[in-house]
């Protein structure tokens, strides 16, 4: 094992893949450290596109003063920059020409006289650093992501406060379903993951949660609507994880990004079961897609917390002359490991998860067929 490294002097930091609440904390918490360290820090702007492209700005105290609260990052952000696959050019057929730019990356590195680079991102941000660690860089990750889905931590921050503005709108929702005696398919957003959709649902009371892991029936939530009905309940909730796909099928992607490291939205599963539920059912059906709104907005106490937690992990780490160490939270304990686990890997709701169980005691489908 190589001895620890000296105490950087100059870091890099960056915010990649899609935004979330907390990123804001997580620069400040680093920043406010590093310059208690004498420690300088070098923002790279959008992510990896920044580091491309040499944008940078060196981050002072007055620059992290009252952003805690705020959503979005001060840095900006891509999902559309890896380095080392990096579309440079579109061909008039509409396909992209592929560059690696890792050995540019890695000058303009050297010409910031940057000794580690701290970044803030999900499993695609992960995958994108790998170059780096591969070639002598002392990458620190900090896991980020409303789908709360990184390989190796039980938590990510921004995940909560998605949770709580979906189950908001999941309230509001209900009364307005309630009242017109109508389905209401709300769609939330998670990839292949549905932690966000799980949560949600739960946590609002939802009388459907779809999420990717179980393919559903639309027969069985046929069935669900139809006996809450017979029971006086004239409306049903169900909130669908945009991954969600039924038995035998294929999930819906809304288009195909060719130019980025994660080029397939998905979405459209709400609209979609809402018609066909509506042709089961006789029951008026509509749909709401929650989009951009989860990633948005200021982060929840926990987050800001955990945020800060984790960027002054990240400092410790730096600090103590770690290496390529990603930050995770573990049964409720702040630890690290190797940062290219996390690459690459998606981490799935697994089937006999407690909040699966939980949700089924209180009478919640899961769209699959009863046990
Ligand atoms: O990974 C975060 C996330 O918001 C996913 O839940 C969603 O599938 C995707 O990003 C959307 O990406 P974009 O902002 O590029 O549409």
């Amino acid at each position: 094992m190589p001895p620890p490294l000296s105490p950087p002097s100059r870091i890099g930091l960056l915010t990649g893949g899609g935004d979330c609440p907390g990123l804001n904390a997580v620069i400040r918490a680093v920043v406010k450290e590093a310059i208690f360290h004498d420690i300088a820090v070098v923002g790279f702007e959008d992510g990896f596109q920044g580091l491309i492209e040499n944008r940078t700005r060196q981050l002072t105290l007055p620059d992290v003063s009252n952003i805690l609260t705020h959503g979005g990052t001060i840095l900006g952000a891509s999902n559309k920059a890896d380095p080392a696959h990096y579309p440079c050019k579109q061909n008039p057929d509409g396909s992209w020409v592929y560059e690696d730019r890792t050995e540019q990356c890695l000058e303009i590195l050297d010409t910031h006289a940057i000794d580690a680079l701290v970044v803030v991102g999900g499993d695609g941000t992960m995958t994108c650093a790998n170059p780096f660690v591969q070639r002598g860089i002392n990458c620190i990750g900090v896991p980020k992501t409303i789908d709360n889905d990184l390989h190796g931590s039980d938590i990510t921050f921004g995940f909560l406060t998605a949770v709580q503005t979906a189950v908001e709108a999941l309230d509001r929702v209900h009364t307005t379903a309630a009242s017109h005696h109508r389905v209401m398919a709300v769609e939330v957003m998670g990839r292949n993951a549905g932690w966000l959709a799980l949560h949600a649902g739960l946590a609002s009371g939802s009388d459907v949660i779809l999420i990717p892991e179980i393919p559903f029936s639309l027969d069985e939530i046929a069935r669900v609507v139809k006996l809450r009905s017979r029971l006086g309940k004239r409306f049903s909730i169900i909130v669908a994880s945009e991954g969600a796909r039924p038995e035998g099928g294929t999930q819906i992607i809304d288009r195909v990004v060719e130019n980025s490291p994660d080029p397939i939205r998905l979405g459209g599963v709400a609209r979609w079961l809402a018609e066909a539920v509506e042709n089961r059912t006789g029951i008026e059906s509509r749909y709401v897609v929650l989009g951009h709104v989860q990633r948005g907005g200021t982060p929840t106490a926990a987050d800001r917390i955990l945020a800060t937690q984790f960027g002054h992990h990240a400092m410790q780490l730096l600090l103590a002359g770690k290496r390529n160490r990603l930050v995770v939270m573990q049964e409720g304990r702040l630890t690290d490991i190797d940062i290219n686990e996390a690459a690459g890997t998606q981490r799935l709701v697994p089937l006999g998860h407690p909040l699966i169980a939980a949700a089924r005691s209180v009478y919640t489908s899961f769209g699959d067929a009863p046990a």
